[in-house]
Order: C-alpha cells, then sequence, then structure tokens
C-alpha cells in the first residue's frame, strides 16, 4: 500500500508517518528529510537547497523528484508513505509516472486539515533530539523526563532554522499558493480521505489507521 500525507507544515505528517513505520512496517519517504541530510552532508545541492529552505521557499521540482526516483528504486518494506511529496501539481504528475514505471499504484491520499493558529504553536514549540531524530514539543509532547530523549536517552536538541514565525509565514504562503491545489487533484481521482488533524496524536493516528484499513 502506497499513501500520501498532505498537509501544511506542522500538520503532523512526520508524527504519523512515524508512527505508520512502526505499526505497518511501511517506508516514510520525506523529501525535507532528504534534503535536510544533502545539507548534513556538505553536498553542494544540500547547501544550495538549505538557503531556498531557510527562507520558507520550495526547492525546484527536478531535484526532489530526483531524490524520490532514487528511494522507489532501492529496497524498500511495505509500501512507502510520501510525506510532504508532492508539494506542486508537476511532482504529483512526476509521481504517478514514477509508481506506474514502479509497477507500484497510489491507494490513498490522506489530508491533514489543521488551522493555522494551531500551526505556528506547533511549529515553533517543536524540538528534536539531535541524536535519533525524535520529535517533541514543549507542550504537546514533551520528554518524559526533562532534557532526556525518550527513544535513545540523548541530551542534545535541536530546533530547524526554518521553525519561526517568519519562515512559516513564507511556508503557509508556498502550501496555499502551490501544494493546496493538490486536494483538488486527488479528489478528482477519488484518492482524497480527510482527516482532522487538529485531534490529539493518538485520535489522528487511529482515523488515518481506519482510512488506511478501508482503502
Ligand atoms: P518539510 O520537512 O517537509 O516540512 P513541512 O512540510 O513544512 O512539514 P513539517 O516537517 O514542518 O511538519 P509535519 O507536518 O511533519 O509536522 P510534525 O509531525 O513534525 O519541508 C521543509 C522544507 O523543505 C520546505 O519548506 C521546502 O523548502 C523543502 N521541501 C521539502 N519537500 C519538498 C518538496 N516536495 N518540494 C519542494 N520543496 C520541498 O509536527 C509538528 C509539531 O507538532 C511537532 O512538535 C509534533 O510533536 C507536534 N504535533 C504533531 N501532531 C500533533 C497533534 N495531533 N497534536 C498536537 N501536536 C502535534
Amino acid at each position: 500500500m502506497n499513501i500520501i500525507l498532505l498537509g501544511p507544515p506542522g500538520a503532523g505528517k512526520g508524527t504519523q508517518a512515524k508512527i505508520l513505520v512502526d505499526e505497518r512496517g511501511m517506508t516514510q519517504l520525506s523529501t525535507g528529510d532528504m534534503l535536510r541530510e544533502a545539507k548534513t552532508s556538505g553536498s553542494e545541492m544540500g547547501n544550495r537547497a538549505a538557503e531556498v529552505m531557510n527562507r520558507g521557499e520550495l526547492v525546484s521540482d527536478d531535484i526532489v523528484v530526483g531524490l524520490i526516483e532514487e528511494k522507489l528504486a532501492a529496497p524498500h518494506g511495505a509500501g512507502f508513505i510520501f510525506d510532504g511529496f508532492p508539494r506542486t501539481l508537476a511532482q504529483a504528475d512526476a509521481l504517478g509516472d514514477l509508481l506506474a514505471r514502479h509497477g507500484e499504484t497510489l491507494d490513498a491520499v490522506v489530508e491533514m486539515r489543521v488551522d493555522d493558529a494551531a500551526l505556528t504553536r506547533r511549529i515553533t514549540g517543536r524540538f528534536t533530539c539531535a541524536n535519533c531524530g525524535a520529535v517533541y514539543h514543549d507542550e504537546t509532547k514533551p520528554t518524559a523526563k526533562a532534557g532526556v530523549c525518550d527513544v535513545c536517552g540523548g541530551t542534545t536538541f535541536t530546533r530547524r532554522a526554518d521553525d519561526n514565525e517568519d519562515a512559516l509565514r513564507q511556508r503557509l504562503m508556498e502550501y496555499y499558493k502551490k501544494t493546496s491545489p493538490l486536494i483538488g487533484y486527488y479528489h478528482a481521482k477519488g484518492a482524497l480521505r480527510v482527516v482532522d488533524g487538529l485531534a490529539p496524536i493518538d485520535a489522528v493516528a487511529g482515523a488515518i489507521r481506519k482510512v488506511l484499513d478501508n482503502s
């Protein structure tokens, strides 16, 4: 089963993708994570992409489609979760072509609906374990013991360079202008399923579970 998690920055796509990986052995393909890894590796593409990301703008379609193409060809688990991809109509068309070429289908597009005020609170409160990448939130998902990662025991945490109000304003603008047309695109294909992304993390996971079990 292959699915897309579609939603604005902070909708909870990464959080829910990790739950699906644990529960169903699916493979998460996050273009945001791939671009941040390219930056950490010091590649020229990674450094150029980081400048664009820090401004809250979208990286070019060619680069992200290329990243996804490489992953589709590699060994993978029980289906793909596309997290943060596609983000433009051109990327959606490219994904359709790539899946067809690999003999794969798209089984559901889960739109996670969250309002802008909640997104701002989520983004400005997010922090990540520098060692294992586990994602937390100052208010809604703090570590069980202050300053210690629940997953790996790490004690160093980071905040993303684009998780500030200025960059978020631009990220939201990009979402509404370039990504939200995908809602109509996938609705027309009969693939769109909507969940309430404002609900608590476990409730959203339950709603997604239901969607996947009925797709
Ligand atoms: P990317 O890394 O994809 O960021 P994003 O789409 O802005 O999404 P986020 O990772 O910020 O949020 P999320 O929905 O995963 O939320 P999370 O689960 O972490 O992209 C970054 C940049 O890379 C882009 O701006 C662009 O420049 C570039 N890029 C990436 N893909 C691209 C593409 N395809 N094309 C072009 N450019 C691309 O949750 C957020 C917080 O909320 C966490 O603290 C979490 O604990 C908390 N939380 C989650 N769910 C809940 C809940 N239900 N209730 C309360 N709190 C919750």
